[in-house]
């Protein structure tokens, strides 16, 4: 891995008194997917999210220095032996860049504010956390001097290494990631805030019509793309989806927004449905929600719209100006279709927060 974020001056003394500090994260949801990537978690298109509010990874962090690199890691309070692994090995990795981490010991206990099993981006909300975790503690053990820019840059940088998507869930509102017309980077995403007041604060209704473990995971996923038949397409039209969404976004077109949001969500699980081998993700009572979605649109001008991660749930998309009227009809001709009658409402936040 080689990158200019490596820290080159350090103090580890400076942890002599020890350090705590508490860093919450959150999920997000792209509006123009990332889907296909090559060498060392490049991503074969830009894509562009939301980042969410309510969908969070909250984790306490308690360092110390030591003469080698330990981990004591909890999930909600108890060990958690699956979780840990992936923790470490996410730090071991990460010690090129931070190369502190072979003297400090780590205690960590971390909990989700949404289930596991809603299909909301987990990976992202703890990968954003774990990178942004190492960035305050070098804040503290560093000689060298960087302004709050560089440290975002820095964590999307990692928590990218940990999970493509974790790089846009560092920043307020909207993210950035890939190669794009506005200079953005393949390494780390930027906020992007070039959007009209009308979005600002947009709603993201999560409809759980299953929550059983998708079939096919991310990583997995992007696999399928190396051999697809229309990966080719598939990167141009994302590309140009991604064109025509900035425009959208920042002449307040809701109408051309709710096209390309609902077509690059349909894209991805057509890729899928067409990859080798195939999946369908996509459940009868996902589609009845779809339909349910542009015919109520049709019908009341409701500024309203669906994306789709890769699993069954629906997530409804709406202007906050319409909050009201989405809601009473989510109430209405959704829920009903969900498991357990599950709609975690959410929507626009303010990336990652850390308190000492
Ligand atoms: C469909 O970021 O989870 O949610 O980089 O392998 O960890 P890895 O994949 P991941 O992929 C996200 C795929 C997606 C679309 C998106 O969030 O852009």
């Amino acid at each position: 891995m080689s990158t200019n974020f490596t820290l080159i001056d350090f103090d580890i003394d400076k942890l002599d008194n020890g350090l705590e500090f508490t860093v919450k994260s959150p999920s997000n949801i792209a509006l123009i997917k990332y889907w296909g990537k090559y060498g060392e978690q490049l991503p074969s298109n830009p894509s562009l999210s939301v980042t969410l509010n309510n969908a969070y990874t909250q984790t306490t962090y308690k360092i110390q220095r030591s003469s080698e690199f330990e981990l004591d890691f909890k999930f909600e309070s108890k060990p958690n032996d699956k979780f840990k692994q992936r923790v470490e090995k996410f730090f071991k990795r990460a010690a090129v860049v931070f190369p502190f981490i072979e003297n400090i010991k780590v205690e960590m206990d971390s909990h989700n504010s949404f289930p596991h099993s809603s299909g909301i981006a987990s990976s992202a909300a703890s990968m954003a956390n774990f990178a942004s975790a190492l960035c305050e503690i070098e804040k503290v053990v560093t000689n060298e001097d960087h302004d709050e820019e560089y440290y975002l840059m820095k964590a999307s940088f990692m928590a990218r290494l940990g999970s493509g998507s974790a790089s846009r869930s560092i920043y307020p509102k909207m993210a950035i990631w890939g190669k794009s017309v506005l200079g953005s980077s393949q390494d780390y995403a930027i906020v992007h805030d070039q959007f009209d007041e009308i979005f600002e604060g947009i709603c993201d209704s999560i409809a759980i019509v299953s929550s059983k473990e998708k079939s096919v995971s991310s990583t997995a996923g992007h696999a399928l793309m190396n051999e697809h038949p229309f990966a080719k397409t598939r990167f141009m039209n994302a590309s140009n989806n991604f064109n025509k969404l900035l425009f959208a976004l920042k002449t307040g077109d809701f109408n051309t927004f709710a096209k390309i949001v609902e077509s690059e969500a349909l894209e991805l699980h057509g890729l899928m449905m067409n990859s080798d081998p195939s999946f369908i993700l996509m459940e009868p009572n996902t589609l009845e929600i779809i339909n349910r979605i542009r015919e109520f649109r049709v019908q009341t001008n409701c500024a309203i719209c669906f994306t789709l991660d890769a699993g069954p749930n629906v997530h409804i998309m709406y202007l906050k100006k319409d909050e009201k009227q989405a809601k009473e009809f989510i109430d209405q001709e959704v829920k009903s279709l969900c498991a357990d009658s599950l709609v975690i409402h959410d929507h626009m936040g303010n990336g990652v927060i850390v308190e000492r």
